[in-house]
């Protein structure tokens, strides 16, 4: 395989697009979600458009024993990775205290332990190798308390204090860890989290997930360490040093709460 990066959360979205813009750059790909038919349609779109190999393997990945399985099989596939994309993730809107434990304990499953997982089974085979990518997508949820969504923004400031740090261990390794924290974006997500009414998801100007991807593999290839896309994010991700955060978590109760009953009473 030439130079293979694998990709979690590639059945839609960022992920989808992630997977575009990677085959675009020569990179065989191995596309990881749960869904099997978008990804068997990008596979054959993807091999068909540019000479590149793509493996599709569909795994939930909040399993700890299918991310084994997963890492041993792609073991099988030819030489160690050069890149990992830890892209999958959701969130959800609801009150803590009155929040599905089953779906906060899949979104931790996801958010942090399956990127963690992942990087801590590929990492060691792209030392080896003297050479590697890891990318996880982060949000500027990373930057503030997400009153309302707190498990989600809290999963995403562990993925940007995790990723900077590793980063500064793998210095000298050539090996480079990035955070990419895109801000809203249009995709699946806002379905999934039941956001679509809140006024920062429903933007008609909200950017493409193909912006965000050509962007976030941009800074991957550079080694870049932690990125924010657009520049109203990157105010934004700047303001939130500026504000003591217990303003912040107002901010996010006002903007988030106000659209709380009204998505309950959808779903
Ligand atoms: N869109 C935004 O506004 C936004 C903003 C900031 C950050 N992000 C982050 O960007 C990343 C990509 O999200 P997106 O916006 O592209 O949303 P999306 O369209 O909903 O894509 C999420 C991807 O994750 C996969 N996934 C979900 N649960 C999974 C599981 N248990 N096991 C394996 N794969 C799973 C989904 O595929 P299956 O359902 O087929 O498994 C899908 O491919 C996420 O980490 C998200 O937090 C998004």
């Amino acid at each position: 395989m030439a130079k293979p990066i694998l990709i979690t959360g590639a059945s839609s979205g960022i992920g989808y697009e992630l997977a575009q813009v990677c085959a675009a750059h020569g990179h065989d790909l191995i596309l990881v979600a749960r869904r099997e038919e978008p990804m068997k349609a990008l596979k054959a779109q993807l091999e068909d458009a540019h000479p590149v190999q793509v493996l599709t393997y569909h795994a939930d990945l909040t399993c700890a024993a299918t991310r084994q399985q997963l890492f041993a099989w792609t073991q099988t596939q030819g030489q160690p990775l050069y890149g990992l994309i830890n892209n999958a993730g959701f969130g959800d809107l609801s009150e803590f205290a009155k929040a599905d434990w089953a779906k906060l304990d899949a979104m931790l499953q996801l958010n942090i332990v399956a990127l963690t997982h992942l990087s801590r089974l590929y990492l060691p085979g792209m030392i080896a190798q003297g050479q590697g990518r890891i990318m996880n997508v982060a949000s500027t949820a990373a930057f503030l308390p997400g009153t309302y969504m707190a498990i989600y923004y809290a999963s995403k400031a562990y993925v940007l204090s995790f990723t900077e740090a590793l980063a500064t261990e793998l210095k000298g390794t050539g090996v480079t860890a990035t955070t990419l924290c895109p801000g809203p974006t249009h995709s699946e997500f806002q379905d999934r989290a039941n956001v679509r009414d809140i006024a920062w998801f429903n933007d008609s100007k909200l950017p493409t997930a193909a912006a965000v991807a050509a962007f976030g593999y941009s800074a991957m290839e550079k080694g870049q360490r932690t990125v924010v896309h657009g520049t109203p994010n990157k105010v934004l991700a700047f303001a939130t040093r500026l504000l003591p955060r217990k303003q912040l978590a107002n901010i996010t109760g006002q903007m988030q709460g106000s659209t709380l009953n009204t998505a309950t009473t959808k779903t």
